[in-house]
């Protein structure tokens, strides 16, 4: 029998140990530096301390790889080189960067084959938390540990390096040893329903780690959810923490959240603003089980200045849509358990039944399953668009536009207010319908996919063409 959250779950309440870990940055280059980051296979215990330790595949030796942090503007430079036994690439998801750095196997480069190197160089335009992860067979990488930090710092900011703490939360599968379990990785079954759901989280690689913090100091908490497939639901109002960004874009104002939970689908950035009031250990939860699992905890300890609150964050200047002048693009999601099925194109031929479930395909972006030769749409460089998503799956899914930030306006069920915040992946629930606009204001070709990893790879993967 398999572990099950649950088992985990029930031997951690008992034995919740938490150890202290310290704040982790590891690479903040000057602009002349060329960082090293290597993929290659290593050793990581992802369970407690007495199972053996997984193999997974990382950046530099650990999963996440190493936390870049650079100043808004600030060139990166990074000499990239492949020790894995398969072709790679990395992608800086969030970052509105150049296209040719995008890092998309196949669409914005050729993955960078074993043994070879490739060198990412690009400006960050916008400060805030955003993260790498490896963009070829994501499903598979991903899963085993190809990800990491990549934070741009404001010109002046608002919170330092004592007060500004990384969260990457992920979610593995584990086997009844406590190690990856790597012989489900693939299965039809995660494809065709909800992605590859876990049974243990980890925050920066380990088991529910304790951050020690000072009572009375505000803390900037930066949390990442890297896993393939798992929404993480969060209440902030269950440890006094307002919401200050989603998505690395900062709000005018921090955000005391009226309802709960809070969703963080895969690869969703939610930063929060806390103040320890005293001494009393705040637990970090993730809600969606049998019961709260604390999967990271803080420990404030007396001897803090109190201070006065900062000052929020300063957003970021992005293009606003406008509304009145917009490319109007539909996007119909089908396929899937317990789906709608259309005639679906792979590869160029129209497929019906057997013959495309023979493909490994299950899902389809207007009956079309996966990359196709041409784009979705194409639009002209500073035009407005607007997408209208229409899940006709019985799946929620976690749309992901590469090189833009937009704002949802429209979501079928929900009232969504003027000026949502800006993001760059968004949740569609089974059968509802979510629009969103931005202005497409970078050149090249884009990818726009679900970011449960299984789905892309199932068919949920299409792209667009600003020219
Ligand atoms: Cu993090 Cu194509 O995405
Ligand atoms: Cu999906």
């Amino acid at each position: 029998m398999k572990l099950t959250r649950r088992d985990f779950l029930g031997s951690s309440a008992a034995t919740a140990v938490f150890a202290t870990v310290p704040l982790r940055v590891d690479a903040s280059p000057a602009s002349e530096d060329v960082l090293e980051i290597t993929a290659g296979s290593s050793k990581q215990r992802l369970y407690r301390p007495d199972y053996p330790p997984s193999d997974l595949w990382t950046y530099n030796g650990s999963a996440p790889g190493p936390e870049i942090r650079v100043k808004r503007g600030q060139r990166v430079r990074v000499r990239f080189t492949n020790g894995l036994e398969e072709p790679t690439s990395i992608h800086w998801h969030g970052i509105r960067i150049d296209n040719a750095m995008d890092g998309v196997s196949g669409l914005t480069q050729d993955a960078v084959m074993p043994g070879e190197e490739f060198v990412y160089e690009f400006v960050a335009p916008d400060a805030g938390t955003y993260w790498y992860h490896a963009h070829n067979r994501s499903w598979n990488q991903v899963a085993r540990g190809l990800y990491g930090a990549l934070i741009i710092e404001e010109d002046d900011p608002v919170f330092d390096r004592e007060h500004d703490l990384t969260l990457m939360a992920d979610d593995w599968l584990l086997d009844r040893n406590g190690v990856l379990d790597v012989a489900s990785l693939g299965s039809p079954m995660e494809w065709s329903h909800g992605g590859r759901l876990g049974n243990w989280l980890t925050v920066n690689g380990r088991s529910q780690p304790e951050f020690k913090l000072n009572a009375g100091e505000a803390y900037r908490l930066r949390l990442i959810n890297v896993s393939n497939a798992r929404i993480l639901e969060i209440d902030p109002n269950r440890f006094d923490a307002r919401v200050i960004a989603y998505d690395g874009q900062p709000l005018a104002q921090p955000e005391i959240l009226n309802y709960e939970p809070l969703l963080i689908g895969p690869a969703q950035r939610v930063d929060f603003l806390i103040v320890p009031k005293n001494t009393n250990p705040i637990l970090i939860e993730e809600m969606s089980g049998d019961r709260p699992f604390p999967f990271a905890s803080l420990r404030p300890v007396a001897g803090g200045e109190l201070k006065p609150e900062p000052a929020g964050l300063e957003p970021n200047s992005l293009p606003e849509p406008n509304l009145n002048r917009a490319m109007r693009f539909r996007l119909d999601m089908t396929g899937g358990a317990m789906g709608t099925v259309v005639e679906t194109v792979y590869q160029g031929r129209k497929l019906k039944g057997s013959d495309f479930s023979k493909t490994g395909q299950v899902w389809a972006f207007n009956g079309i399953a996966n990359f196709a030769a041409e784009p979705s749409f194409r639009c002209s460089r500073g035009e407005t668009v607007i997408i209208e998503t229409v899940n006709r799956t019985a799946f929620v899914h976690a749309m992901h536009v590469h090189g833009h930030h937009f704002r949802i306006i429209e979501r079928s069920g929900s009232s969504v207010k003027e000026d949502s915040p800006w993001r760059d992946t968004f949740l569609v629930g089974p059968n509802q319908i979510t629009t969103i606009a931005f202005v497409a204001d970078n050149p090249g070709k884009w990818l726009f996919h679900c970011h449960m990893l299984e789905h892309a790879a199932a068919g949920m993967t299409t792209w667009f063409d600003v020219v």
